[in-house]
């Protein structure tokens, strides 16, 4: 009995709590097992793997700007946390296009060690 509402007031803590860039960083390299690497998480965002389209087709090479859908043209606001204060607050949103996404470039979900790369890299833009 005990144990049941300590995680329900842990769950409740995570669900009335906003995130942020940096919880999904630690919730990927945990999910990982190993720390990120943002050296590896740039190469990564620009290139090809197979596709027609790397990260940067959609989010150009520097994510503090502004992108456009490679198939669409229609315009992708800022991916890096930097320039953008909406990314990466919300797991939902976080879960559901890094799934399309890397389903979309790389025929596959992207592992934890990819997205915690990635996040670190994002991270690290000014
Ligand atoms: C074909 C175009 C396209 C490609 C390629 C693409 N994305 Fe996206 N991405 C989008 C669109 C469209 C959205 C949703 C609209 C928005 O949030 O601006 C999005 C949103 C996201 C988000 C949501 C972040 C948030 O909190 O708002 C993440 C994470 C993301 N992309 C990561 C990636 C990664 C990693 C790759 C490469 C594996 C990638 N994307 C490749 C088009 C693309």
């Amino acid at each position: 009995m005990r144990h049941i509402l300590i995680l329900a007031a842990t769950l409740f803590a995570t669900s009335a709590q906003a995130e942020t860039p940096r919880d999904f960083l630690t919730r990927f390299e945990k999910e990982a097992g190993t720390a990120a690497s943002a050296e590896r998480g740039a190469r990564f965002f620009s290139a090809k793997q197979g596709g027609e389209w790397s990260c940067a087709s959609c989010h150009t090479e520097k994510p503090t700007q502004a992108g456009r859908h490679a198939k669409t043209d229609k315009a992708i606001t800022p991916l890096a946390p930097a320039a953008n204060a909406e990314r990466f607050t919300d797991a939902a949103k976080v879960d559901k296009w890094f799934r399309r996404n890397c389903n979309d470039t790389l025929n596959r979900v992207c592992s934890p060690q990819e997205k915690a790369d990635v996040m670190a890299w994002l991270l690290a833009l000014k």
